[in-house]
């Protein structure tokens, strides 16, 4: 990690022209958990070239896989898993990788992982996880900052209801019922587009999950995954944070490999913001935005298919342009607001009041120096620059590029002044 790079960006070119999506950093990271459960070869397609993807790959090397990338191919050799543990420094560099620890415990029967703390975004608890493993058999102890996870006599089939639809711990439920004895039914799941995809994936190793994408997951569990192909859904969030720097900069863009659907929880605020949206077969969806962005309606960030919590960030970053109020209200995470201080620095006129964000529209913003202090927030920041007038200078580039693949060449392609220094 190299913090001394920055990204400057000289703001007020319109963006126009073509962009590629990346694949999904939050399908990448379960799939690649996956790979752990499929005796031989797997091979991910479409997997973002990410600094997230490639600790996944060290985690994966750690248990005894052997692990290939070329360009955003990735090649996963499970037929030997001979650890069942993630190291410290492993876990620290990424929190995600809590998502180990349902296909690691359904391969080896133990799970020895050191408790991811908070992060950027807060507390992020995983009581939800522990709990359905221990339904499903899993005995549990935390000791010295570690969990250890074994299931003695294997894992067995339960049905679990989720008190919240959490994405990770239906993620990690699914992984343990894959291959556990019997039958699991998970109710109040999480229904994003990446429980799709792990779903999907699984069943083309073999798995019998049944109802992803829905309130209601079933799967039957079976005794052995074999590995396959798979390509990764794409990045529905960094999807909408190009859209947005579209729409602040009044571009015009079209977004390939791109899946339209998936965006249905924030495409519509920006039409009612003044945007005009197309989508097209294809995986093409189109955006235009001649003039001045209008406030959108009250958002509040939902579980899918509401409006995501990764695309608030960029969206006060677009409001804080608009002509009017605009109001957010972060349900999901804290500490999601921490960009908000850095956008003021750049002339925006914004106040936090808890879970509350009142963004009160103003008509330029000038460039600053700015510090990136998490992966969405950051990319707001970039978003932000874009339309200021004059240079701004971004640091805590690191953080970017945990979501990001070359945010900056991706940007330049369609027009923007901004490169990496
Ligand atoms: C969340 C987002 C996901 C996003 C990801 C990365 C939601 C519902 N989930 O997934 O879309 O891609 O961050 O930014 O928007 N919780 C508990 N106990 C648990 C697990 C979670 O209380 O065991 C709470 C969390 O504190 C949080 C909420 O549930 O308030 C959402 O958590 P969850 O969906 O699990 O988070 P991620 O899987 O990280």
């Amino acid at each position: 990690m190299d913090n001394r790079q920055r990204l400057i960006v000289n703001g007020g070119k319109r963006l126009e022209g073509e962009l590629r999506v990346q694949g999904a950093k939050n399908s990448a990271l379960p799939l690649l958990s996956a790979a752990v459960l499929a005796h031989g070869e797997s091979v991910f397609h479409n997997c973002p070239q990410l600094s997230d993807a490639d600790a996944d790959c060290r985690i994966l090397t750690n248990l005894g896989c052997k692990c290939r990338r070329s360009a955003d191919t990735v090649v996963v050799d499970a037929t030997n898993v001979v650890g069942s543990e993630i190291p410290d420094n492993l876990m620290r560099e990424m929190r995600g990788s809590i998502v180990f620890l349902g296909s690691v415990l359904g391969r080896t029967g133990r799970c020895r992982l050191s408790f991811p703390g908070g992060c950027e975004l807060g507390a992020r608890p995983i009581d939800l996880h522990l709990s359905a493993l221990r339904q499903m058999g899993a005995e549990i102890s935390e000791e010295h900052g570690y969990l250890d996870c074994t299931a003695p006599s294997g894992l067995h089939g339960a049905k679990i209801t989720l008190s919240f639809p959490s994405v990770g711990a239906t993620e990690n439920i699914l992984l343990a019922a894959a291959t556990a004895k019997g039958f699991t039914e998970i109710h109040n799941a999480a229904r994003e587009p990446e429980i799709i995809d792990l779903a999907d994936c699984l069943n083309k190793f073999g798995a019998k999950i049944r109802g992803a994408g829905e309130s209601v997951i079933e799967a039957e569990g079976v005794e052995r995954l074999f590995a396959g192909e798979h390509t990764v859904i794409p990045d529905r969030i960094v999807a909408g944070t190009y859209l947005c720097a579209a729409a602040i900069t009044r571009g015009e863009i079209i977004l390939t490999n791109c899946a339209p659907q998936h965006l249905n929880g924030f495409t519509p605020v920006l039409e009612a913001m003044g945007a005009s949206i197309y989508s097209y077969g294809g995986g093409k969806m189109y955006l235009n935005c001649k003039k001045r962005i209008q406030a959108p309606p009250t958002i509040r960030t939902m579980p899918y298919p509401g409006f995501p919590t990764d695309i608030q960030a960029p969206f006060t970053a677009l409001c804080s342009t608009a002509e009017g109020t605009s109001v957010f209200v972060e349900t999901i995470f804290e500490n999601r607001f921490r960009h908000i201080s850095e956008l003021v620095r750049l002339g925006a006129s914004i106040k936090v009041e808890g879970r509350v964000c009142v963004v009160e529209g103003v008509k330029t913003l000038s460039g600053a120096k700015l510090r990136a202090a998490e992966l969405r927030g950051g990319a707001a920041l970039v978003i932000a620059a874009l339309a200021a007038e004059g240079t701004s200078e971004i640091s805590g580039v690191s953080y970017i590029e945990r979501g990001y693949e070359s945010i900056e060449t991706a940007l330049r392609s369609v027009g923007a002044d901004i490169k990496k220094v």
